[in-house]
């Protein structure tokens, strides 16, 4: 029995939704762990597209567990309506979903407080995807947050949040931003809270009945290694540990129970939001937009397009302990002749061995690159390994090789089945 960490290698979007999708058919149960609303997770299948986004990918494949852990900061009104979106379209959202009391809660101050200090920000904005991420975490760490289980108590919810509101409301005027409503967000927070209180749980106890009868247990991860707060492009980053060790913190299972690290990374590289991108490139960018990729699950932002980053992806292997790799989008690359992958970085005309960890020097260095040949051929419809063409299965050995890790899928479509196992 194998759990497994799966994780993105990249800036977040590699396509780790339909890679847990596709995982989960032999799994048991599918954790979330950090992250919030601001992920969306893209899964195709049945001929329909769903985007989850606190819910885990899991909750596609009949009889299997999902679970909501302490680590995920989660909007009990949008979580609501994501769990209804889902009922509407047929699928089941019952006890096969379960949510720690101990994640915190994102209120609507922590949105217009997000939206204000991006304003506030001006040119060094980040470009977050507005959900209260950053605001929310920020409440958990400076231990002023509300959590589910102040939310399953009304009377204490209302207290808490009373207090809340006020010092939001004082900063947000203080900002010139509008203030928020305590008895909006009390009543529809308290309605939501209902819905939700059949799934609230403590799952650290549900996880380790779990690891003792021997389930096997997916952790999918939401964004991806250089969003991390700690490891990633500071500031231009997301507010919690996206990479592999945030999945123990995030849900109670301890470190040692986890088997291996699935990283995921598309075949190029995206980014969505501002910050440094070493390989971005304006061809790469024109030709995904012009196919109609590339844009944000979440927000429909256009996402920034650039080639391969093998300096980026063997970072990303080191800090999460990457073994395994699933290479995503291949067949984004499927109209070139010649690929170029960055596999080295120029700072001051000296080779550098890790990005930099600052932005401005990473902003600075310049990527070296080495030019594959491309297949110029449909890769959409393979259904093995071998059935690719030479240089599309040479391109993904050698991002593999250079990453650091064992190439175990590679996806060529957003389709359940362009999934091809090696
Ligand atoms: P996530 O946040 O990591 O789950 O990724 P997103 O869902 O935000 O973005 C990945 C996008 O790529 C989605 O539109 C997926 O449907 C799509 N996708 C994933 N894998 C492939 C693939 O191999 N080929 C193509 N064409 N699309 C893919
Ligand atoms: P998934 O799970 C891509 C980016 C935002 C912004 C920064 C901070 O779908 O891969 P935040 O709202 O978290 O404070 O924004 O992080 N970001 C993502 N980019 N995919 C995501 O999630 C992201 N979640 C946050 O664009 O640059
Ligand atoms: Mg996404």
């Amino acid at each position: 029995m194998a759990n497994t960490v799966l994780v993105g290698a990249q800036w977040g979007d590699e396509g780790k939704g339909k890679i847990i999708d596709f995982l989960t058919e032999t799994a048991d149960i599918v954790v979330r762990s950090q992250g919030g609303n601001n992920a969306g997770h893209t899964v195709i299948t049945g001929g329909k597209k769903y985007v989850l986004h606190l819910i885990p990918s899991g909750i596609l494949r009949p009889g299997k567990q999902c679970v909501i852990g302490n680590g995920v900061v989660l909007d009990p009104v949008s979580l609501v309506g994501e769990i209804e979106g889902l009922r509407a379209e047929g699928i089941a959202v019952g006890d096969n979903l379960l949510i720690s009391d101990c994640a915190h809660l994102v209120m609507p101050y922590h949105r217009a407080l997000d939206a204000a200090k991006e304003l506030a920000k001006g040119k060094l904005k980040i470009g977050t995807t507005g959900r209260g991420i950053g605001p929310a975490y920020g409440d958990k760490v400076a231990r002023t947050g509300l959590r589910l289980a102040d939310l399953m108590q009304p009377a204490i919810f209302s207290e808490k949040l009373a207090v809340r509101v006020e010092e939001a409301n004082a900063q947000l005027q203080a900002m010139g931003a509008e203030p928020v409503s305590f008895q909006e967000i009390n009543d529809a927070s308290l309605a939501a809270a209902e819905k939700l209180r059949p799934h609230v749980v403590n799952t650290v106890l549900y996880l380790h009945k779990a690891l003792k009868a021997g389930k096997e247990m997916l952790f999918e991860g939401a964004q991806g290694t250089f969003l991390d707060i700690d490891h990633g492009t500071y500031p231009y980053v997301t507010s919690s540990n996206t990479t592999a060790g945030g999945a123990a913190t995030g849900s109670g299972v301890p470190p040692h129970r986890v088997d291996c690290v699935l990283g995921v990374m598309k075949a190029y590289t995206t980014r969505v939001g501002e910050g440094p991108f070493p390989t971005e490139n304006a061809q790469i960018s024109d030709l995904l937009h012009g196919m109609g990729r590339e844009y944000g699950a979440t927000t429909g932002r256009e996402r920034r397009c650039g080639w391969f980053d093998a300096v980026s992806t063997r970072f990303a292997a080191m800090v999460n302990g990457i073994d395994q790799i699933a290479i995503t989008n291949l067949d984004g690359l499927d109209t070139l002749e010649t690929i170029k992958v960055c596999v080295g970085y120029k700072l001051d005309g000296q080779e550098v061995e890790v990005p930099p960890s600052d932005y401005q020097r990473l902003s600075a260095c310049e990527p070296v690159y080495i030019e594959l040949p491309g297949w110029n051929t449909p890769t959409d419809h393979c259904k093995s390994f071998a059935e690719l063409p030479q240089n599309a299965q040479s391109y993904a050995l050698k991002l593999a090789e250079l990453t650091g890790g064992k190439l175990i899928i590679v996806s060529v479509g957003a389709h359940r089945d362009q999934t091809i196992l090696l």
